[in-house]
C-alpha cells in the first residue's frame, strides 16, 4: 500500500492552501481577525485582552485616562460634550455680570447636597474661580472636566482605588479589547451624589382570593 488514500491527499492539499492563504494575509498585514496560524501560535501564551478585538465600537466620546490600570493605559467616557453649559468661559472669566440674581437665573438648578450635614462643600472647592472651564483641587491644581475622577479621588481615594481596579463603576463594551470605563460623573451628580433610595416592588394577593 504505497498509494495515499484520496481523502487524505485532499486534506493535505486543503491544509497547504489554508496555510498559504494565512501566510499571505500575515505578510500583507491584513487587519481584523487573527489568522489560523497566529491563533495556534498564541494558544499557549498568557491571555491579553488587548489582542482580542473589541466586540463593538463605542459611539460615545472617550478620552485617554491620566491613570494606569495594571500598568497599562485605559480610557474613560468624556464629559465635556455632556455638560450643556460648557464652555463656561462664554459667560465667565473676568466678564462683568450686569444683571441681578445672575447666579440664580443661570445656575438655579444646581442644588448642592454634598458633604456632612451642615458642612456642605461650596462651589469654589471644586470649580476654579480663576478659570471656570476647569475644576480645581485643594492644592489649586486645575483639573479638566473630562478627568473629574482626579478631583473626586482627592477625597474619595478608596472609591477611586476600587474604580481603577474595576470594583467600583462600570466597564463599557464588554471585557475584550480596549478598556473603557465610566467617569465618576457618568453615574454620580457631583452636586448631589447620593442615589435616591429605591424600595423593592412588592406584591400582595388581591383581597377576593
Ligand atoms: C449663560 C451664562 C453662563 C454660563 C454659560 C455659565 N455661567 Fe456660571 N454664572 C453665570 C452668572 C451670571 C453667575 C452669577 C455672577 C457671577 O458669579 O459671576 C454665575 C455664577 C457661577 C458660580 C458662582 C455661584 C455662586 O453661588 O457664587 C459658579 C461656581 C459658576 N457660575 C460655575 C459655572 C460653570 C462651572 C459653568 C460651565 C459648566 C458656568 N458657570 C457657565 C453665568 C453663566
Ligand atoms: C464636589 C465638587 C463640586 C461642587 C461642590 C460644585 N460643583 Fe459644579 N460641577 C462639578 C463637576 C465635576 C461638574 C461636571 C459634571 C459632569 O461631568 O457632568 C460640574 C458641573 C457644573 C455645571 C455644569 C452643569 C451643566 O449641565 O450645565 C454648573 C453650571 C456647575 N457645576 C455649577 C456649580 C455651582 C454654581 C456650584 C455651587 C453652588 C457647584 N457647581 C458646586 C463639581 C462640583
Ligand atoms: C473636598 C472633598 C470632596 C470632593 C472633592 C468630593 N467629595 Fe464626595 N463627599 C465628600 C464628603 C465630606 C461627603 C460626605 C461624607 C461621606 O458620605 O463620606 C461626600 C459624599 C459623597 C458621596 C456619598 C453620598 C451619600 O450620602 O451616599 C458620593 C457618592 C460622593 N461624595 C461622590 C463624589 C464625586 C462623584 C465627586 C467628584 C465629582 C466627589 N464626591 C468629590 C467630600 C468630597
Ligand atoms: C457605574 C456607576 C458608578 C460609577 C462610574 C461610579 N460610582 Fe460611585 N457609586 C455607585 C453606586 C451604585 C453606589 C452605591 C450607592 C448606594 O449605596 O446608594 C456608589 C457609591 C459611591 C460612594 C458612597 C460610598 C460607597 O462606597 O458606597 C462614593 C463616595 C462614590 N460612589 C464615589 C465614586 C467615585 C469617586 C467614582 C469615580 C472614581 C465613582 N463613585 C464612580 C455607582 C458608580
Amino acid at each position: 500500500m504505497n498509494k495515499i488514500p484520496y481523502g487524505v491527499g485532499v486534506f493535505f492539499v486543503a491544509l497547504a492552501a489554508v496555510v498559504l492563504v494565512d501566510q499571505s494575509a500575515v505578510a500583507s498585514g491584513a487587519a481584523g481577525a487573527e489568522s489560523v496560524t497566529d491563533r495556534i501560535n498564541h494558544a499557549t501564551e498568557p491571555y491579553d485582552s488587548m489582542r482580542v478585538s473589541t466586540a463593538y465600537e463605542l459611539s460615545v466620546k472617550t478620552v485617554q485616562s491620566k491613570e494606569q490600570y495594571q500598568g497599562g493605559d485605559f480610557k474613560v467616557l468624556a464629559r465635556k460634550d455632556q455638560i450643556s453649559r460648557f464652555r463656561c468661559s462664554v459667560c465667565h472669566n473676568d466678564k462683568p455680570v450686569l444683571i441681578q440674581n445672575g447666579a440664580l437665573f443661570t445656575h438655579g438648578d444646581v442644588k448642592l447636597n454634598h458633604g456632612l450635614g451642615n458642612n456642605q462643600l461650596t462651589c469654589n472647592e471644586c470649580h476654579s474661580m480663576g478659570n471656570r472651564d476647569f475644576l480645581v483641587d485643594k492644592e489649586g491644581q486645575k483639573i479638566d472636566f473630562d478627568h473629574s475622577y482626579q478631583l473626586c479621588g482627592k477625597c474619595h481615594f478608596r472609591q477611586k482605588r476600587d474604580w481603577l481596579g474595576g470594583a467600583h463603576g462600570k466597564r463599557e463594551a464588554y471585557w475584550a479589547g480596549e478598556r473603557v470605563v465610566r467617569n465618576c460623573t457618568s453615574c454620580h451628580n457631583p452636586h448631589s451624589p447620593a442615589f435616591a433610595t429605591k424600595m423593592p416592588a412588592t406584591y400582595s394577593l388581591p383581597l377576593d382570593e
